[in-house]
């Protein structure tokens, strides 16, 4: 257990489910993160930062870190109050296999205003509202990693219970870290899982790529790896900062014809080359993702 004792008192400000707005500056409804990892960790860290009140916030971790339980404190967020009444948002951030055993405690904040809102890997809709059958319905989301540093994008689908406004308070709990998008059904988020989902792993192996291929050339590891790095970093900032350029502008804005770009360019945008490549891998990953799903 943590070493800094929470002296909260138990579900002291999370005591109502209360009327909602849709404005999320003056949005009064109330959230149950169940799992504060790195996932939920980050959500929590996104709420506080965008100035949601602590009060309307409780958290269920059965181990809380000293980092999660100073961070509520300071927060003013309720960690691990008994179920007192239901919330409007549950969102679910622990691991997919600790869903059976945590469910059944967890249910009893799922009332008939509740969304339920999983980010859990795998856990279909269906799955979900036999888990929280008093609930008002259920939304299926997918974050990827750079949530952790509020830059994430998620994709959701909601299972077509929930009333519009229901929805909207799940997509800005869901907003705190990062774009989100809503998909036109529950289908899509194998899709999502393979393109987003995985896709921070991918960047990280053009990284590391690019750090060997300098090494073959001659350059000492380490520079060659602090090379591949802050390419990747530099470029994904120019993304960042220029949403309105596609990465194709981008990309020929850097290419002088006949240049050395363009002769690297050729080799990677060859036929069978990386287009083909990232086929074959984003589709591995898209069938692996059905896999788990079922
Ligand atoms: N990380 C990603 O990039 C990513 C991307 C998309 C989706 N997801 C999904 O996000 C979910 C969380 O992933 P994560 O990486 O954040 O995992 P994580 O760091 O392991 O966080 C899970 C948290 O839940 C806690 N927990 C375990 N059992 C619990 C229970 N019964 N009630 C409440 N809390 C409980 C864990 O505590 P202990 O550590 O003490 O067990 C831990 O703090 C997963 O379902 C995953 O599929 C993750």
């Amino acid at each position: 257990m943590t070493d800094v004792p929470d002296t909260d008192p138990p579900n002291a400000r999370l005591s109502t489910t209360r009327p909602s707005g849709t404005d999320a500056s003056d949005a009064r409804d109330t959230v149950l993160l169940v799992g504060a990892g790195r996932m939920g960790g980050s959500m929590l860290e996104g709420w506080l930062a965008q100035g949601v009140s602590g009060g309307r916030i409780a958290v269920s971790d059965p181990q809380p870190s000293p980092a999660l339980t100073a961070l509520c404190r300071a927060g003013g967020v309720a960690l691990n109050p008994p179920a007192v009444h239901p919330v409007d948002t549950l969102v679910l951030a622990i691991k997919p296999q600790a869903l059976e055993a945590s469910a059944p405690a967890i249910a009893s904040w799922a009332g008939p205003g509740t969304a339920v809102v999983s980010i859990l890997a795998g856990r279909t809709l269906a799955d979900l509202a036999a888990r929280f059958p008093r609930a008002a319905g259920c939304v299926r989301a997918m974050p990827n990693l750079p949530a952790s540093v509020g830059r994430g994008i998620t994709g959701f689908a909601s299972d077509g219970r929930l009333s519009p406004e229901a929805v909207l308070r799940a997509e800005r709990w869901l907003g705190a870290v990062g774009r989100v998008e809503r998909l036109a059904h529950e289908g899509e988020i194998d899709m999502v899982t393979a393109v987003s989902g995985s896709g921070p792993a991918y960047v990280f192996l053009l990284a590391e790529a690019l750090a060997r291929a300098g090494e073959r050339l001659g350059l000492s590891p380490d520079l060659a790896a602090r090379l591949g790095r802050a390419t990747v970093e530099g470029a994904g900032e120019l993304l960042h900062r220029q949403p309105d350029v596609p990465p194709a502008t981008l990309r020929q804005n850097v290419t002088s014809p006949g240049g050395t770009t363009a002769a690297a360019l050729a080799v990677l945008m060859a036929d069978d080359a990386l287009g083909p490549l990232l086929d074959r891998a984003v589709e591995a990953a898209f069938r692996r993702a059905q896999e788990l799903s079922r």
